[in-house]
């Protein structure tokens, strides 16, 4: 296959960027769309230019770096895969691909196709978690869990924090990661003492990196390559409201701010 691609190239977060084309010949429909890339970024470097940089690690669709816009949609034409797990032969000989990195402002572009996501860990750090000692692995059924609680949870769970779902809102929200980080934990027993403090948390520190408000478009779940369900931002939203009408009956703690 020959290619044509027109590549999003920008230096840092403060420089301005542009689309630069680039031709790809030989790919094989094989390969992934980050093989393909490596190809051209091999041809770059020989010819003694600067390669295009693009995140990635797992290249099986787990860690959620490889975060690449392809002609228009976060992770490409495909439903429910990344970029990593996209193949060329899902594109026709002769070609012309647009390439450019996650458009958010919480986002900031770090250089070419890569982002800064590092947002999303400092949501998950203001709540994401269970602090209570686990200990070694309990008995598996130690704690009865009702089946469709652990279906959700488990569903929920499967949010690989890739930032697809920001990409993809017109209002750049992060509304379908952080409730799928809400929800898992908040339909699992262990998630239940801190649940209303993590949705508080969470959601404050969501606003505080400056990611907008959810309005229901629904082009998150579409994007999702993990298919997570907008019915958790409809879950995080009963959990935010209640903690706003019980907190003023405990003790202030930390993360209550912006949010409430
Ligand atoms: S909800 Fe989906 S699109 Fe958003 S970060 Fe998680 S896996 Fe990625
Ligand atoms: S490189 Fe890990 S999900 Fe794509």
């Amino acid at each position: 296959m020959k290619l044509t691609l027109h590549v999003w190239r920008q230096a840092d977060a403060k420089s301005r960027g542009k689309f630069v084309a680039y031709e790809a010949a030989d790919v094989s429909p094989d390969m992934s769309f980050l093989e393909m890339l490596d190809v051209v970024n091999e041809g770059l470097v020989k010819k003694g230019e600067d390669p295009i940089a693009f995140d990635h690690d797992c290249r099986e669709g787990i860690c959620g770096t490889c975060s690449v816009v392809i002609n228009g949609s976060p992770h490409g034409p495909l439903g429910g895969v990344t970029a990593c797990q996209l193949h060329m032969r899902k594109f026709q000989d002769g070609d012309s691909i647009t390439c450019e990195p996650w458009r958010a402002a919480a986002f900031p572009v770090v250089k070419d196709l890569v982002v800064d996501r590092s947002a999303f860990d400092r949501i998950i750090a203001a709540g994401g978690f269970v602090s209570a000692p686990t200990g070694s692995a309990p008995d598996g059924n130690a704690i009865p869990v009702p089946k469709e609680d652990a279906e959700l949870a488990m569903d929920a769970a499967a949010c690989i924090g890739c930032g697809a779902c920001v990409a993809a809102c017109p209002n750049a929200s992060a509304s379908l990661f952080v409730s799928a980080k809400v929800a898992h934990l908040a339909l699992l027993p262990q998630g239940q003492p801190e649940r209303l403090t993590r949705v508080l948390s969470m959601v404050a520190q969501m606003d505080a990196e400056g990611f907008g408000h959810c309005t229901n478009h629904g082009e998150c779940e579409a994007a999702c390559p993990k298919r997570i369900s907008v019915e958790n931002i409809a879950r995080m939203n009963r959990d935010w409201m209640k903690a706003q009408l019980v907190k003023g009956r405990r003790p202030a703690q930390a993360g209550d701010g912006a949010a409430g």
